[in-house]
């Protein structure tokens, strides 16, 4: 005979037992769930830590550098600015019997303007984007910024670094009077002082560009001699040359620098 305390027993029994039977199914339920759950958040998270470094590395791409360009570079040039590894030429060395000598790259840019024919189609040729017209549609807005050319509404522009070049092509021609009468036109109102200008110019470009590969020294003999053959870290040339040769202003076009009633002072 059951008594009481075997029937509560019993009913313990059948409730413990009703409640094993619902909770293990639940509790394997619960595990299958928590492990899709775990691996669905675990998922989620790789993804989102994943696109955040997507997202962190394309904005290092665009953030403003010598290689992606900044604010103050001509809007539409950028996209042609790439970084090379450049070794530069031209040094001054010694030979085994102490004597001096200067490499012969770059040849066609220096020396003596009567004894070096083309020097001059050289640097006509290097200062390309010196002046440069764009059209109001590029996607650098010059609006207001500089002048506009009545005669075809483009704007007159030009790459600060043809401007360095042309400066220092002053100089060069500086060093000829005889041969260059660059500084002969009496309506040039620069030209007390263009020399002074060049200097000071291309001075704040190279302080601007500061350059600060290491410079190499080498003993020869009793003498230190600096190696300028050194590898820099450069804005390729060659591409914003090209992109600047497509855009020169054709003066021959604009009928007020034809006609002389404007005169152009750089
Ligand atoms: C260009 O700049 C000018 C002057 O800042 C401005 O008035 C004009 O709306 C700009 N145009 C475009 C297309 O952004
Ligand atoms: C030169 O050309 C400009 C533009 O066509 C014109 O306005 C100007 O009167 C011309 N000047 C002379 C001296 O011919």
């Amino acid at each position: 005979m059951a008594s009481q305390d075997d029937l509560s027993d019993q009913e313990l029994d059948t409730s413990t037992l009703l409640e094993k039977s619902w909770r293990r199914p639940s509790a394997q339920k619960c595990k299958t769930n928590c492990l899709r759950l775990s691996l669905l958040t675990l998922s989620l998270a790789f993804n989102a830590v994943l696109l955040g470094c997507v997202f962190l590395l394309f904005l290092r791409g665009r953030q403003p550098s010598y290689e992606n360009g900044f604010a103050s570079d001509l809007k539409s040039v950028r996209s042609q600015i790439r970084l090379t590894e450049y070794t530069f030429s031209g040094g001054v060395d010694l030979d085994q019997d102490g004597r001096f000598f200067v490499s012969q790259e770059g040849h066609q840019y220096v020396g003596d303007p009567t004894l070096t024919p083309g020097i001059d189609d050289a640097w006509d040729h290097l200062q390309a984007g010196l002046n440069i017209d764009l059209d109001g549609d590029d996607d650098a807005n010059l609006t207001g910024t500089t002048y506009q050319w009545p005669d075809t509404g483009r704007y007159f522009t030009g790459l600060e670094v043809f401007h360095s070049l042309h400066c220092l092509n002053r100089l060069r021609q500086a060093l000829y009077p005889n041969f260059y009468q660059v500084f002969s036109n009496p309506d040039d109102p620069s030209r007390h002082d263009h020399i002074g200008h060049c200097i000071n110019h291309i001075r704040q470009a190279l302080q601007c560009h500061a350059d600060v590969t290491p410079m190499k020294w080498k003993r020869v003999g009793d003498k230190l001699i600096l190696d300028t053959a050194t590898r820099h870290t450069c804005r390729d040339f060659a591409k914003i040359h090209d992109w600047a040769r497509q855009r020169q202003t054709r003066f021959d076009n604009i009928a007020s620098v034809a006609n002389g009633s404007i005169f152009i002072v750089d």
